[in-house]
């Protein structure tokens, strides 16, 4: 137990509680008897008539107090809390959650190993598998894409059939959960003008269909050949090798405000799903697999 950064704490956290307990000991100790002569009346006197006399505590109330005691130099010998001593039982919080993960994997393993050779597509269509697979989203996913998957700003919907980086197949899904993914689009404010953004957001919005300026939205298309073709597509489809989306779907990541679009275009975008693999594991990761391919192919 390496907690303390040197051995002048260890002793000083020992001492101090070795002589907590001594001087319990002591007070305890010093209060068995009555001071003085036993059955006596005090002098004093409180709202007139209250007096007291000189007793000890009754013997069973002396009793807890030893029982406090020795239960807690009891604690100290078998659990840590003296200083960097162990306790004799060794017992850890790390081995303990240790432990209860290696009674829940042998509990579950099983559960999960009877998917693990089973096609995506055939556990996405098992009643169990997709009671665990839900439970298992709650756990991990929910918090960025949303307790119904259908995400948020930012944070895309996996229940559409409009995905950034792929075609939605159980591979595809697969590698994501596992390995992660980045999607990243420079910022382009030292490159185009306020007003060529501003002619570029005008055309992104008239390809799908939303009000726009035609006058700007036919400057913007130049501008987009020039600087936005390379990555989502001369037709704007999109590319999934570079995780570019589609800009003609109405479908949107971020927004469709003119707003949005530009100060996407100014700033860029920096978006990352973490990597699960090796967190989570192959075999919950093929069930939250089908989990997330049942979602946009429901039977
Ligand atoms: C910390 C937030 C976060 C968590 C937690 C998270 N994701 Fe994601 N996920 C993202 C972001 C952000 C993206 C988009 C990445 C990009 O822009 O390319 C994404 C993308 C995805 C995609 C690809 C979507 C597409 O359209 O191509 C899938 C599939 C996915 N996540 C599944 C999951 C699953 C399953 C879990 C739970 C194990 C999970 N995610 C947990 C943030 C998260
Ligand atoms: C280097 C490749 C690259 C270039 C160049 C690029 N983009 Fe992007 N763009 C991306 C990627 C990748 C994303 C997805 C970001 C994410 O996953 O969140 C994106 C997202 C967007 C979005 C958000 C779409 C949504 O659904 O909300 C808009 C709008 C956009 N780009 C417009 C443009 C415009 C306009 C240009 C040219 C001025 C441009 N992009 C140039 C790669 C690029």
């Amino acid at each position: 137990m390496a907690d303390f950064i040197n051995g002048f704490w260890n002793a000083y956290v020992m001492v101090l509680v070795a002589l907590s307990i001594a001087f319990c000991i002591f007070i305890i100790a010093s209060n068995m008897r009555a001071s003085g002569k036993v059955g006596e009346l005090q002098p004093h006197k409180w709202d007139e008539t209250l007096q007291e006399w000189n007793n000890p505590l009754p013997r069973w109330w002396m009793y807890l107090y030893w029982l406090t005691i020795f239960f807690g130099i009891a604690y100290l010998i078998i659990y840590p809390g003296f200083g960097s001593f162990p306790g004799i039982a060794k017992w850890t919080s790390v081995g303990q959650w240790e432990q209860e993960m290696k009674k829940a994997d042998e509990q579950y393993g099983p559960k999960f190993a009877k998917y693990r050779n089973m096609d995506v597509k055939a556990v996405a269509a098992d009643p169990e598998a997709m009671g665990m697979g839900k439970r298992l989203f709650q756990a991990y996913c929910m918090q960025c894409h949303g307790a119904d998957a259908r995400g948020a700003k930012g944070f895309p919907n996996l229940t559409d059939h409009d995905w950034l980086g792929g075609d939605g197949s159980p591979e595809y899904i697969k590698t994501t959960i596992t390995a992660g993914r980045m999607g990243v689009m420079p910022p382009f404010k030292d490159i185009l003008s306020e007003d060529q953004m501003k002619d570029v957001a005008n055309y992104v919005r008239s390809l799908s269909g939303l009000s726009h300026d035609a006058q700007r939205a036919q400057r913007g298309a130049q501008v987009f050949a020039e600087n936005c073709a390379v990555c989502h597509g001369p037709d704007a489809k999109g590319n999934p090798l570079l995780g570019a989306p589609n800009l003609t779907d109405d479908i949107w990541l971020w927004g469709s405000s003119e707003a949005q679009i530009i100060s996407n275009v100014t700033n860029g975008i920096q978006n990352r799903m973490p990597a699960f693999g090796e967190f989570l594991g192959e075999d919950k990761v093929h069930i939250l697999t089908a989990y997330v391919w049942g979602l946009s192919n429901k039977q």
